[in-house]
């Protein structure tokens, strides 16, 4: 297999940077933006330069490698990068430090031309359908001091076998597919992941197997529309299932197997092929977590039209009915950008009333921000900013004060708690998360950390819960 080959030459080059670097003690410093899929992508290239003999610090000023990892989904990531490329400028000159930039935001041509045009000392640029090739474009950077552009515009392959850093010796994510195919009119990602491909079964279980045994309880499976896995004319040629797995919720059934895992997620799922046999191996599945992200994107039917999303309010709805009855204590997070072109105070007030009635235990909320080259972007009919922002407060006023509601239904009740250590802003407590994902915070013995506990909750606060640990 091509690919196969191709990692076997990568690894090669892992070892000719490692014997360049031999006895020098070089540090590396690496920023990731954007969602867990890059996290995860992160994990790898801190697999690979770790392998490499560098060393991770925590600030750039020290780095001789500084690596980042974009994202375009969103505006503001722009400016942070180039924030940071205009602060690099001095600590290259003093200590000739190498930048590499990677990630979804290199797939977009107008910016790689900002790069050469006003940062012209970045060493590396790579893209998302080149990160296994880094150790070779470092490794040429290093022998011929040349600077290095390899992004390619594909439809995309999965390779397999990189080495991986994870952050949690806890919490895993496996990603099971990449790219995406649904070109929803205000997204960028189809455009910067290529289409979507999904990874053999047999790599994902073998993945998941090997973290139950290094003592991971948590895995989160990722992907842009996880519930059309193998659903892709790439899978149709490859072959028609393995172990029994031939689309999503076999997938999470077969994971539901895997002894040591005591917690599945998975994130994100598209409303449109959310099918009966999900619902059903979830609500199967006791390790499957019942916290399930939903993405709405806008509660107007209007809007979800323009937006491509498939699927109408009512249909949204019936949806999360269907998965309610079907689900016992189920709860429901999920995604909404505000402003999108055309959104009438009509259409935003049928958002409101869908967050009214399914009562998200989580609502991630977004501004619009318009994309190049997306059908969103060329809309005429774009809202102005003021009234993004206004629409944006009030649908944070209603999230907010559902949360507070929300919350008081946790006091008094027994958590399932999965405790992560000590909490960041106090080092005599404890913090952990819910099956919810609710991050409480209690007094315990450090010893509890990684296990998953009982815990009383005893009050509520906006972010966190307080709770009591109980044998
Ligand atoms: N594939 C996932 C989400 C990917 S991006 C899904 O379909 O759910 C994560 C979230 O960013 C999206 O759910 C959407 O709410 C938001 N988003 C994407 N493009 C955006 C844009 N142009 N402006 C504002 N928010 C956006
Ligand atoms: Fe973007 Fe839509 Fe694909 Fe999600 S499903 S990545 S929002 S195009
Ligand atoms: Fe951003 Fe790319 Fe993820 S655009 S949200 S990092 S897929």
């Amino acid at each position: 297999m091509e690919t196969k080959q191709e990692i076997e030459k990568q690894k090669q080059y892992i070892e000719k940077v490692k014997q360049i670097n031999k006895g020098s003690n070089l540090k590396y410093y690496i920023l990731t933006m954007g969602c867990q899929l890059n996290e995860n992508d992160s994990e790898k290239l801190c697999g690979i330069v770790e392998q490499m003999g560098y060393e991770q610090i925590d600030n750039y000023q020290e780095a001789d490698l500084v690596l980042f990892n974009t994202c375009c989904v969103r505006e503001n990531a722009e400016d942070k990068l180039f924030g940071k490329l205009g602060e690099l400028k001095r600590i290259k000159e003093k200590r000739g430090t190498i930048i590499a930039i990677g990630g979804c935001m290199m797939q977009e041509q107008h910016i790689t031309d900002k790069i050469h045009e006003s940062y012209p000392y970045t060493d590396i640029i790579f893209g998302t359908h080149t990160l296994h090739k880094f150790p070779e474009d470092l490794y040429k950077t290093l022998e011929s001091k040349k600077k290095m552009q390899d992004v390619i515009d594909i439809e995309g392959e999965v390779y397999e076998g990189l080495p991986i850093k994870r952050m949690s010796n806890i919490k895993a994510s496996v990603t099971i597919m990449y790219g995406c195919n649904n070109f929803c009119t205000y997204c960028i990602v189809p455009y910067v992941r290529g289409r979507e491909r999904s990874r053999h079964p047999k790599d994902i279980l073998e993945e998941v197997e090997q973290l139950a045994k290094e003592g991971y309880k948590e895995i989160t499976l990722l992907g842009q529309n996880v519930n059309s896995y193998l659903r892709s004319e790439q899978w149709k040629e490859n072959g028609t299932e393995y172990k029994g797995i031939n689309s999503f919720a076999t997938l999470l059934r077969a994971i539901n197997e895997i002894e040591g895992i005591e917690r599945i997620r998975f994130i994100s799922p598209h409303p449109k092929d959310f099918t009966d046999d999900v619902i059903e191996a979830i609500a199967e599945s006791e390790k499957v977590c019942k916290l399930i992200h939903l993405p709405l994107q806008s509660g107007s039917t209007n809007v979800l039209k323009t937006m491509n999303r498939k699927y109408t309010k009512e249909q949204y709805l019936e949806l999360v009915e269907k998965m309610k009855k079907r689900i016992p204590n189920l709860t429901l997070s999920t995604d909404i950008i505000v402003g999108f072109a055309g959104e009438t105070e009509e259409d935003f007030e049928d958002t409101l009333e869908v967050v009214k009635q399914v009562c998200f235990e989580q609502v991630y909320m977004f501004i619009y921000s318009r994309r190049v080259g997306t059908p969103g972007d060329k809309m005429t009919n774009q809202i102005p900013e003021d009234i993004k922002h206004k629409r944006f407060d009030r649908l944070k006023e209603l999230v907010e004060s559902q949360i507070a509601d929300n919350n008081q239904k946790y006091v008094k009740t027994i958590q399932k708690v999965l405790v992560e250590g000590p909490s960041k802003n106090n080092s005599e407590l404890l913090t952990g998360r819910t099956e919810s994902n609710k991050v409480v915070i209690f007094e315990g013995e450090p010893q509890l950390k990684d296990k998953i506990i009982d815990i009383e909750i005893v009050s509520e606060h906006m972010w966190y819960l307080k709770g009591k640990h109980i044998n």
